[in-house]
Parts: C-alpha cells; structure tokens; sequence
C-alpha cells in the first residue's frame, strides 16, 4: 500500500509486547506440563510483558494508552453488533470491542501465570510461591492444578474470540490488522471516518456537538 496514505498507529514497544506475548502464552499452552522449565518460563515471559504493557497505557502514546480505547461494556457489544453486520464505523486505535477484549486478556494472563505458580508451588514444591503455600501440601492442593487449567482454556477461548474479532474487522474495513500490528501503520481515516470517532476540536465541530 501506498506509504503516503498510511499513519504510524502502534509503536515499537506495543507491537513487541503483542507478539512477544502472543508467543509465550501460545508456547506455554502448547508445551502444557511436558516440560515444566520451558513452560513456566514461557508463563513468566507472559506475565513479565503485561506487568510492562499496564504503565505504558498510562504513559505511552496516544493509541497505547488505555484512555484511548477503554470503553463501557455496553459499546463494546454495540460495536460488535455493527461490525457483525456491516455496518461499524473504523477506528486509528483499537475499536471499543477490541478495548474490551484487551481489558479481558490483561486481566486473564496474570490470573493465570499466578494460578500456574500456585500449581507448581504445591505439586512441586518449586517456584516462587513454595513458601508460601507449603502448608497445603500436595493432595490440598490438588485442585489449584484444576483451576489452573480452567483458566488456561478460559485464556484461550478468549484468544479464539480475539483472533475472529480481528478478522471480521479487517474484511469489514478491507485492511490488513494482522500486517498492521507488524509495521505499526494504518490506512489514514479520510474525512467522513474522522467526523464517525473523533470528538469535535475548535477547528471541526464533530457530530458530538450539539446546540
Ligand atoms: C497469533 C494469533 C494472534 C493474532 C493474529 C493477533 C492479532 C492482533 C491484532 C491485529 C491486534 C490489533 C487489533 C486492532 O487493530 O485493534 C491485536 C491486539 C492485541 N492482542 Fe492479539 N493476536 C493474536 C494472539 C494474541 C494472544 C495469544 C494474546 C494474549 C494472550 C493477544 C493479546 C492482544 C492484546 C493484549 C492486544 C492489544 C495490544 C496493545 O494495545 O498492547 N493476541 N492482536
Ligand atoms: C501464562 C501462560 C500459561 C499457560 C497458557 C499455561 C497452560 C497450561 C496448560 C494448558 C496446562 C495443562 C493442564 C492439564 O491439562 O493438566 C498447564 C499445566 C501446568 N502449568 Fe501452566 N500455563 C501457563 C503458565 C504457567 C506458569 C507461569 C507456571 C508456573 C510457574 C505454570 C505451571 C504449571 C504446572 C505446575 C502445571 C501442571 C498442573 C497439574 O498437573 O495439575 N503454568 N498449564
């Protein structure tokens, strides 16, 4: 595509953050209990990258920043609806569904590299948290292997969720997310998609003003 009709969308850190994660946690889940040193350290990798990506989205650029695409339950499911059909408007960041999903993958990998650690911790007696939950001992802890892997397949159904939600996206708005997330760049919004999901600046009254 035309470089000249492109903008720079995602910065270096979110974009080695993305695959770097979409790497450990695929890595993990497939190496499952085979190899505990490999897939423990692929959940830690895991963790360590979401434990970086939460200040950046206070402090990183706007697109990287969880101001930019938070949004209430209710438009995510709004947006997906339209997307669904047709019929949702395109946005430079990531659109209020994929906020949201964002939101519950955030929250989900931690929860679950813990609940990795927790497993190890009493059907080992290895990891950081051995000390800690010594007290168990194996057969009362037995379930937090179960729930371990509750959360692993929980994580996955929503990355399966995640990875349909981009693919829609990218035939309803005929780009390329996937080559996007790679190269940070995304076709410009021309002027009526500016007027759909821009607020209103002094210079352009967008649609949010009302008088
Ligand atoms: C290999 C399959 C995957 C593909 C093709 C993929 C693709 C993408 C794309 C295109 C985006 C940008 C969406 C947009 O334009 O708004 C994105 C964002 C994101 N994806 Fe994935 N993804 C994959 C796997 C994963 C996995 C396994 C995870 C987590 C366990 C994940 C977590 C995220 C997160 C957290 C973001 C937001 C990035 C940020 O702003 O920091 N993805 N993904
Ligand atoms: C964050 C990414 C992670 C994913 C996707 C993941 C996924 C899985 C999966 C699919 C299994 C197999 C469950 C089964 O069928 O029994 C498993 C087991 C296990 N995982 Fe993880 N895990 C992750 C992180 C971790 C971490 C950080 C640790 C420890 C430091 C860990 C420790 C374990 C242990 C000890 C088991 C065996 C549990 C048992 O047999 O009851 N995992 N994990």
């Amino acid at each position: 595509m035309d470089r000249e009709n492109e903008v720079r969308v995602w910065d270096p850190f979110v974009r080695i953050f993305h695959w770097g994660l979409a790497g450990a946690f695929l890595l993990a889940f497939v190496v499952e209990d085979h190899n505990l040193a490999i897939h423990s350290w692929a959940g830690y990798t895991a963790l360590a990258l979401v434990a970086l990506r939460l200040p950046w989205g206070l402090v990183g650029p706007r697109h990287a920043r969880f101001s930019d695409f938070v949004r209430a339950p209710r438009e995510a499911f709004a947006y997906a609806g339209r997307a669904l059909i047709g019929r949702a408007e395109r946005h430079l960041g990531h659109n209020p569904a994929g906020g949201l999903m964002i939101v519950a993958l955030l929250a989900a990998v931690p929860l679950l590299a813990l609940s990795g650690m927790a497993a190890l911790a009493v059907e080992e007696g290895a990891g950081p948290m051995a000390g800690l939950l010594a007290g168990l001992g194996h057969r009362g802890g037995e379930w937090i292997g179960e729930v371990h892997e509750f959360l692993a397949n929980a994580t996955m159904a929503l990355v399966g969720i995640h990875v349909a939600g981009v693919l829609v996206e990218s035939l309803v708005h005929r780009e390329n997310l996937v080559r996007s997330m790679i190269t940070g760049r995304k076709r410009r919004l021309d002027a009526s998609e500016r007027e759909a999901t821009e607020p209103a600046s002094p210079d352009r009254p967008g649609p949010r003003v009302s008088h």
